[in-house]
């Protein structure tokens, strides 16, 4: 259906559009794109700016809205009015903003692995160091230090592999974009209580970088959240439990209500 290099288009019915996290590209939901097709869903993918084969956003400087701007221009080529967003991490701190942004957009949303609240001063003073490390040694180097924060301990060695490929495939124009949007994108908690679509937040049960009771406080600040954890994965939850993240984004699908 799509032509969009950047984009992967599967399956017919209700469309759902899958953002992804930092520092990988779309084909972090292959599992979870053909777990929806194969239920009847129409499952888009698509690489925010500067990862896979996007080109890198011409906001200057990198913002989180040069992310939302891209994901509404394709929504706009492909022709959805409205869908389920669904955003790990990264993808969810751009689905959040354009929730805030274009809320006629949303049918339904899934939060993954996120949080609303911005960058911590700890955590911003990590994004300088990040920045420098991926400029002197590439995406390579900063994947390895990323490592034992993104997975469980006894993820298994071939997600593990999976993740040094991809992420030292991406350029370092895309990264650094992503890490100066990331550190200085604003406080996004006000969005939580004005949602009215109907919203699943999922986490791994052994998230050290958004924890399970980050999600939990997030539930109570939206109108009818369901929340659920992934037993035993840790911050990529859906990479580390692929059938069990699918298995709940369908059993959501299946008896949520409708957006008013
Ligand atoms: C991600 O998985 O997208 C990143 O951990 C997000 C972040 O660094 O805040």
């Amino acid at each position: 259906m799509s032509e969009l290099p950047s984009v992967t288009d599967l399956g017919h019915g209700d469309p759902w559009v899958l953002l992804h996290s930092f520092p990988i590209d779309r084909r972090m939901w292959s599992a979870q794109s053909e777990a929806l097709a194969s239920a009847g869903h129409r499952a888009v993918t698509l690489d925010l700016p500067g990862f896979g084969a996007a080109p890198r956003m011409t906001s200057d400087p990198p913002s989180l809205d040069g992310y939302v701007d891209a994901v509404l221009a394709s929504l706009d080529a492909l022709r959805l009015d409205r869908v389920t967003l669904v955003g790990l991490s990264l993808g969810g701190y751009v689905a959040l903003r354009l929730a805030a942004r274009a809320p006629r957009r949303l049918g339904a949303l899934v939060l993954a692995d996120t949080r609303a609240a911005a960058d911590s001063p700890e955590t911003r003073a990590g994004r300088v160091l990040n920045l420098g490390l991926v400029r002197t040694k590439g995406p390579g180097a900063l994947i390895e230090k990323m490592l034992p924060h993104l997975l469980a301990p006894d993820a298994p060695e071939s997600v593990r592999a999976t993740l040094r490929a991809w992420a030292s495939e991406q350029s370092v124009g895309g990264i650094t974009d992503a890490l100066l949007a990331m550190r200085d994108r604003a406080d996004a908690t006000e969005t939580l209580g004005a949602l009215r679509c109907p919203t699943l937040l999922l986490v791994g049960s052994r998230d050290t970088i958004t924890p399970p009771a980050e999600h939990a406080a997030m539930g109570e600040a939206i109108a009818g959240a369901r929340v659920e954890v992934i037993e035993g994965a840790g911050h990529l939850s859906n990479l580390e439990r692929p059938t069990e993240f699918s298995e709940a984004l369908l059993r959501w699908a299946g008896s949520r209500p409708t957006s008013p």
